[in-house]
């Protein structure tokens, strides 16, 4: 049997995984930590590391029986490598390579937006997408907002990011300003659901390069509307107005504009994209795809277009280990052998840093 098992522990979520090689998961275990990090408004990476090294095990014994698999019949170990906490990617990293070394396994460094990006090939016929390709792809998530032109799983280059904040950094601080819980995106998203999103308009951000994003400006305009302009500047501004004063239905009207301000913004980025590099799929992943009314909108802008949409279940789109073993599939597929036990973790994806145009695998 070609069990990949698969580990991650980038951020907030410990997880395993076990991924066969027709890209069927047979396993998937996530273990979050919303309840550790909720008073302090956002993820403590202090507190995200030690918890990690608590679960890291239990989770990976938790996917074997859930697999009905011994460890005996793990043919290969992948983990996400890059990026992330460092702390809390140390603790999965090495735990994949000790299991992969003990073992003598190949070992998968993967990276953990490309895992993003493919994971809508899970629970697929990969042969039946061989025809996908060139493909667009989409990345939105907490840490990263990116459009790559792609020409294979392993050939990915980065045609458009953010400036400053990812999409889902954004509606985590919006959620915020809103007086809203964390996890900001889906609470976002519930109060939104009662809103109107016409109550507040926002522009779309013109910038030399027409496919980078910019979430700043969309982030002020907010916090003007919540608290009024400030009096003075930085750290010596002071507001008139606070959450506390919105009533419930301003509350949901402004959720619901923001969210639309967003991914009005997303589309026409992919629009941007779609008449320059006339693809026959859009690949899309990442923590705010399982946002319904991003969904909704991607269906029916890809279905206008005749570009088949290749998009997770919700539960492969927020952080988990069956898109990091899938990936990991998709490269073994391709002949890849795997990576040294040396590779270190790192906090930044190589896929989706530095200068464009960039073409990495
Ligand atoms: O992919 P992910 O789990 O972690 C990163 O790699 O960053 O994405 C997490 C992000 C968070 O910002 C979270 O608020 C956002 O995805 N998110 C959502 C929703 N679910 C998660 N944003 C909007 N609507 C949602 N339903
Ligand atoms: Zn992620």
């Amino acid at each position: 049997m070609n069990c990949m098992l698969g580990i991650e522990s980038s951020c907030d979520e410990t997880a395993a995984a076990i991924v066969d090689g027709d890209l069927f998961v047979r396993a998937n275990v996530v273990a979050s930590q919303y309840d550790l990090h909720a008073e302090y408004g956002g993820v403590v990476p202090e507190i995200a590391s030690r918890a990690h090294l608590e679960r890291i095990l239990p989770v990976v014994r938790a996917a074997l029986i859930e697999a009905g698999v011994g460890i005996e019949q793990i043919s290969a170990v992948a983990v996400g490598i890059r990026p992330g906490l460092i702390g809390s990617l140390l603790v999965g990293s090495n735990a994949a390579k000790a299991l992969a070394w003990s073992r003598d396994l190949p070992f998968y460094a993967v990276d953990h937006v490309a895992a993003h990006l493919f994971a809508g090939l899970l629970h697929t016929d990969m042969q039946a997408r061989a025809g996908a390709f060139p493909a667009l792809g989409l990345v939105v998530s907490g840490g990263h907002t990116s459009l790559f032109r792609i020409a294979s799983p392993v050939a990915c280059e980065l045609i458009g990011r953010t400036i400053d904040d990812a999409v889902g950094e954004a509606m985590d601080k919006a959620a915020n300003m809103l007086g809203l819980p964390h996890p900001g995106g889906p609470n976002l998203e519930r109060c939104a659901q009662f809103g109107d999103a016409g109550a507040l308009r926002f522009t779309r951000p013109q910038l030399p390069n027409p496919l980078d994003f910019s979430l700043s400006g969309l982030k002020t305009k907010l916090l003007y509307e919540i608290r009024g302009v400030p009096q003075g500047r930085g750290a010596h501004a002071t507001f008139t107005r606070s959450a506390h004063d919105l009533t419930d239905s301003r509350r949901a009207d402004l959720a619901a504009s923001f969210q639309r301000g967003a991914i009005a913004q997303v589309i026409d980025r992919l629009t941007r994209a779609a008449e320059l590099h006339a693809p026959r799929a859009l690949f899309v992943g990442g923590g705010v795809v399982s946002n319904m009314t991003l969904r909704r909108e991607l269906s029916a802008w890809s279905l206008e277009r005749e570009i088949d949409l290749i998009v997770p279940e919700p539960r492969f789109c927020v952080d988990n280990a069956a898109m990091i073993a899938g990936h990991a599939v998709l490269r073994r597929a391709l002949g890849d052998m795997g990576d040294d036990l040396s590779t270190p973790a790192e906090p930044v994806s190589r896929l989706a840093r530095g200068v464009l145009p960039k073409r990495v695998q």
